[in-house]
């Protein structure tokens, strides 16, 4: 999936079915590391960065077997390795979540400095000052992480930002710490909840996640189990947010309603029509949209991770839209490429001014980041003529059947190797 070749101008029409969310598979395949036995997760997204999780805690000694297009099973032996393998773990941020689950398992745990998009410096200082609170000593010794901690016990951590990953690090690693740990202004994300939820049906004691204080008292044993990963809202704000800027009318099924106000807010400032129901959102779009502000936030704030695609929705929306990036400081490189298809932005530092245009038109364009490229597929089925978008495999990490899923709503797309 190298090259994306769009022929714009076709309003998007029909259903689309939303695969598992990436974010939440991630952290529930790290997890499956810290119980013996068999894990088998459903409705996991077969998705670039899934296949990396998986390759990683393969090459540690994990069995993995997809049992259909969406279910894997997973048998995580005892002698599974404490050191992930730094070939795989560059590629993929969430590797970093292997150090809670690791040190849950075995008391230590090795991983490289992950890679991931370069959408920031994103540092784990919290992840860090975490899993040291709960006793772990953490070094960092040739590009790896290496922590070591055979008697973790439970504390209060407070974290100065509601970080989604240290969060979730911490969680884990206090699922296997003697007594009470208590995270104060823990992340919320729905993401964050699924994790929660799968290792309490593991057999963790995890309370209030999905709220800012999480207490997870450690428990002596966790047992493989099967778990449904939830929809993601992500994905399913994606295909909203086209359906809105093509003048399209889509039912996006098998969502979490409640997980997408925020992306349904905006679009309804824009002008969108926006029709909910429990597990699916019909989004229909006008000839003519509004300009609005959009700020990112910690949920159930507007997602960092649909600030691009919003932009490209605001690029061709009547009159000034501001938009203010808070949680990444570099995830406004999509404005440059979007300026090719002749959108008016101007960013300054983490403000992006967006004049609305009447027409946006075809370029060759490059995807800087995930979300970037989906941004870039929007900005192509509303553009005038072909649009190329180039490095186009990076969207691979995190939309499954993109293609697929946006010709059968009627787009015209085609995939270059
Ligand atoms: C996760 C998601 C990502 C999403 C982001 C915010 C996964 C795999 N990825 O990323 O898609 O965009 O949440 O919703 O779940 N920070 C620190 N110190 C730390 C950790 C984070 O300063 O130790 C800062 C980051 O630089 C960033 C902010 O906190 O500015 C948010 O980062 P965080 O919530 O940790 O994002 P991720 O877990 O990396």
């Amino acid at each position: 999936m190298a090259r994306l070749i769009i022929d714009g101008g076709k309003r998007l029409q029909g259903k689309v079915r939303i695969s598992g969310a990436k974010n939440a598979a991630l952290a529930i395949i790290a997890a499956s590391v810290m119980a013996e036995g068999e894990t088998i997760l459903e409705n996991v997204p077969c998705i670039a960065d899934v296949e990396y999780q998986l390759d990683i805690i393969s090459g540690m000694g994990a069995e993995v077997k997809w049992l259909d297009p969406n279910t894997v099973r997973l048998v995580v032996p005892d002698t599974i390795s404490s050191s992930a393998p730094y070939r795989l773990v560059k590629k993929l941020r969430a590797s970093n979540l292997l150090l809670g689950a690791l040190l849950a398992r075995k008391g230590m745990a090795e991983v490289p400095l992950p890679g991931g998009c370069d959408i920031g410096a994103r540092p784990m200082d919290l992840h860090f000052k975490g899993l040291t609170a709960l006793g772990a000593e953490i070094r960092l010794k040739h590009g790896f992480v290496v922590a070591r901690g055979n008697c973790l016990s439970g504390t209060r951590i407070y974290l100065d930002f509601p970080s989604v990953g240290a969060t979730e690090n911490i969680m884990m690693a206090a699922c296997r710490a003697s007594g009470v740990t208590v995270i104060e202004n823990a992340a919320k994300e729905p993401e964050v909840v699924d994790l929660a939820n799968f290792l309490n049906a593991m057999g963790a004691k995890v309370r209030g996640a999905g709220t800012d204080l999480i207490k997870i008292e450690g428990v002596s044993d966790l047992r493989g189990v099967r778990y449904a990963v939830i929809p993601d809202r992500i994905e399913a704000g994606t295909y909203m947010i086209a359906a809105a800027a093509t003048g399209g009318d889509v039912w996006v099924d098998n969502i979490i309603a409640t997980h997408l106000q925020p992306i349904i807010a905006k679009l309804q400032e824009v002008g969108a029509v926006v029709e909910e129901k429990e597990t699916a959102i019909r989004v229909i779009g006008r000839e003519k949209l509004f300009s609005t502000d959009v700020k990112t936030l910690p949920y159930p704030g507007f997602p960092t991770d649909l600030q691009s695609p919003m932009m490209s929705l605001l690029a061709v929306a009547k009159g000034t839209s501001i938009i203010r990036e808070n949680i990444f400081e570099n995830r406004l490189q999509v404005a440059e490429e979007l300026k090719r298809m002749g959108a008016s932005v101007k960013v300054e530092g983490q403000v992006a001014v967006i004049v609305g245009v009447e027409q946006l038109y075809g370029a060759r364009v490059n995807a800087p980041d995930l979300r970037a490229g989906a941004a870039l597929v929007i900005a192509g089925l509303m553009a005038e003529g072909t649009t190329e978008v180039l490095n186009a495999s990076v969207i691979h990490r995190g939309y499954e059947h993109l293609k697929e899923k946006l010709t059968a709503l009627g787009a015209s797309i085609q995939v270059h190797t």
